[in-house]
């Protein structure tokens, strides 16, 4: 860590308050990461590009390495780690798993809180909505086809093939 003046911030994650003192240059993503160890919400190219470290600000997905962390003060930081209740699963994780969606996993994380996300404002999308919706996410493994899948079924529709790759 650079040294130099220090910010003391407090960023509600995943329903509680972190307070830690960075440096301000600190994104939220390295605030995450570095500073309370959650791990889920991934760096890719840290230039906001590949969309793996999407985490929800207020409800809506943010690049949290596009943002710095005291800007998230006041706000509500929901991670993929907030979005499991316990053990238990949320619906888009499971059919995740069920339709072998998760290769590396490495994007996994940003696709479930995009689709959480989409699931909350469209409870029953179409598969437009879905590719729209994890449009932003780079996958290198998937091709896609599962995940979206995986999406619409946990929405309740039809999966088509139930995880066959296309
Ligand atoms: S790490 Fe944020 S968009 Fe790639
Ligand atoms: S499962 Fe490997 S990047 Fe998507």
């Amino acid at each position: 860590m650079e040294s130099g003046e220090m910010k003391l911030v407090t960023l509600h994650v995943n329903g509680r308050p972190f307070r830690r003192a960075i440096v301000p240059s600190t994104t939220l993503l390295e605030f995450l990461r570095d500073e309370i160890d959650l791990t889920g919400t991934k760096r890719g190219c840290d230039m906001g590009e590949c969309g793996v470290c999407t985490v929800m600000l207020d409800g809506k997905p943010v690049l949290s390495c596009l943002l710095l962390a005291a800007e998230a003060e006041g706000a509500e930081v929901t991670t993929v780690e907030g979005i499991a209740r316990g053990n238990e699963l949320h619906p888009v994780q499971e059919a995740l798993v069920a339709h072998g969606a998760i290769q590396c996993g490495f994007c996994t994380p940003a696709m479930v809180v995009n689709a959480v996300h989409l699931l909350e404002r469209r409870p029953a999308p179409t598969r437009e909505e879905v590719k729209e919706c994890i449009s932003g996410t780079i996958c290198r493994c998937t091709g896609y086809t599962k995940i979206e899948k995986a999406i619409l079924a946990a929405a309740g529709g039809d999966s088509g093939e139930g995880g066959k790759e296309a």
